[in-house]
């Protein structure tokens, strides 16, 4: 079996890199709102998640309702872990992981537990789902600021690599999983929206949220030879607990800081478990910032900064005063249809355009999210990429 997919895996590559180089296409515009085939958006549901209620409660609702989507989600990442270690990790997993996953806050076992129990998936196999998003987003962040000093932040959420390329229709068989778990999630206390995220269904961490007229904030992964999010965890599995996961640091971050400055100040100097680029968005004039962490400090943090002709920072999985991987290159397209676009022109509608070009759009791409903080202005389209794409 392992071999099978390992030969599918080359096949695939192979095919895509007969077409090398990426599949580039003109930047786009007038796509928004967005219409329908062939990019086939689609608005997601929205559900409440009561800050007030136990631990156990608080995501009952939205796991018992979809279970099932969970259910098969978690049978492709079993498949694809078991062909590569013949099922030995998923009975570690089933039988050790919530023990050796001792050190989480207690309010994080809470919410794991109640999912658990809601979406009949075994309490270990929700411990590994919560890690996965430690460690597997391929993203573009973008914040910009427009000529009258509103500040405007949306991603794409790239997510899936690797994971099982289906031959049959040319897609990632965990991104095309993933794409019905995706829901807006409002996060209340005493009956009042407090901030919200877009989460698949089944993880506790903000990787996409905002809390109105605050900030928002996106994650994006960030690959390092030195210490990896991988490696992090094997780490935390193995008893050294001194780091933050990030899914829980930016959980807090929303729960506990009000302002731009204290998010961003959280953000830049907490031990976190591996590396990471938080990319954050404020309302006043140059409140936007993309942090590039390593597990102990920050490496460096990029301003928008109009006086420097900054009206913009882009991030997507490579530093960015490196050159990106040269088959993985969203980077230089995503700039280009920015600067085409320019600052005058800076409004969500046309940064959706950008978001929207290939092979910024490519298919791993589940969902597309615009903010705007100072209105609480947070949309959410599913996103699917047809051919011509690029994988990745
Ligand atoms: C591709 O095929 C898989 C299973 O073979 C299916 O789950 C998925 O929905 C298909 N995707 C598309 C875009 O048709
Ligand atoms: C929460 O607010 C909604 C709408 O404002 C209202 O219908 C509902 O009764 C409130 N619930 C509680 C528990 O206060
Ligand atoms: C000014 O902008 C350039 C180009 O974006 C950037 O490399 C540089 O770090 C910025 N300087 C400051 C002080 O923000
Ligand atoms: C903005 O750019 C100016 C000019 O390069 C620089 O002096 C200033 O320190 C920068 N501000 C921030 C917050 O980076
Ligand atoms: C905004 O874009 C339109 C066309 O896309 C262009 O005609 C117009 O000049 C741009 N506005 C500014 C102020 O650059």
């Amino acid at each position: 079996m392992a071999r099978k997919q390992l030969l599918l895996l080359f096949t695939a590559f192979c095919a895509v890199s007969a077409q090398f180089p990426p599949y580039v296409e003109d930047c786009r515009h007038g796509t928004y709102p967005p219409a329908d085939a062939p990019y086939r958006p689609v608005n997601v549901p929205t559900y409440q998640i009561n800050l007030d209620l136990p631990g156990e409660k608080r995501w009952t609702e939205l796991a018992t309702d979809k279970a099932q989507e969970m259910r098969d989600l978690i049978a492709v990442i079993k498949s694809l872990v078991n062909s590569f270690s013949g099922g030995l990790i998923i009975d570690i997993v089933d039988r050790d992981l919530p023990k050796l996953m001792s050190g989480l806050p207690d309010i994080a076992v809470a919410e794991m537990t109640g999912i658990a129990q809601a979406s009949g998936v075994p309490l270990g196999e929700v411990y590994l789902y919560n890690l996965f998003y430690e460690f597997n987003a391929l993203c573009t962040s973008i914040v910009s600021e427009d000529p009258s000093g509103e500040i405007y932040h949306a991603r794409n959420m790239d997510f899936g690599l690797f994971m099982g390329w289906d031959v049959h229709n040319d897609t990632w068989l965990l991104t095309e999983k993933l794409r019905p778990l995706v829901v807006n999630v409002e996060f209340t206390k005493n009956n009042q929206t407090v901030f919200k995220g877009v989460n698949f269904v089944g993880y506790i961490g903000i990787i996409t949220g905002m809390k109105p007229q605050k900030f928002s904030l996106t994650v994006n992964e960030r690959y390092s030879l030195k210490g990896s999010g991988l490696a992090g965890i094997l780490k935390w599995i193995l008893g050294t607990h001194t780091g933050n996961w990030m899914g829980f640091l930016t959980r807090t971050v929303f729960e506990t800081v009000d302002t731009f400055s204290d998010a961003k100040n959280i953000l830049s100097t907490k031990q976190l478990i591996g590396p990471i680029y938080f990319i954050l968005g404020g309302v006043e004039s140059g409140e936007g910032a993309v942090i590039t962490r390593a597990a102990d400090k920050a490496l460096d943090i990029w301003n928008l900064n109009i006086t420097n002709n900054t009206w913009y920072i882009l991030e997507t999985n490579y530093d960015h005063w490196k050159k990106p991987l040269f088959i993985d290159d969203r980077r230089t397209p995503a700039m280009k249809c920015m600067n085409t676009m320019g600052r005058a022109n800076a409004t969500l509608p046309n940064i959706f355009d950008v978001l929207n070009t290939k092979p910024v759009l490519n298919k791993l791409t589940a969902y597309t999210t615009l903010m705007h903080v100072k209105t609480g202005q947070m949309e959410t389209y599913l996103r699917y990429c047809s051919d011509p794409c690029w994988p990745w």
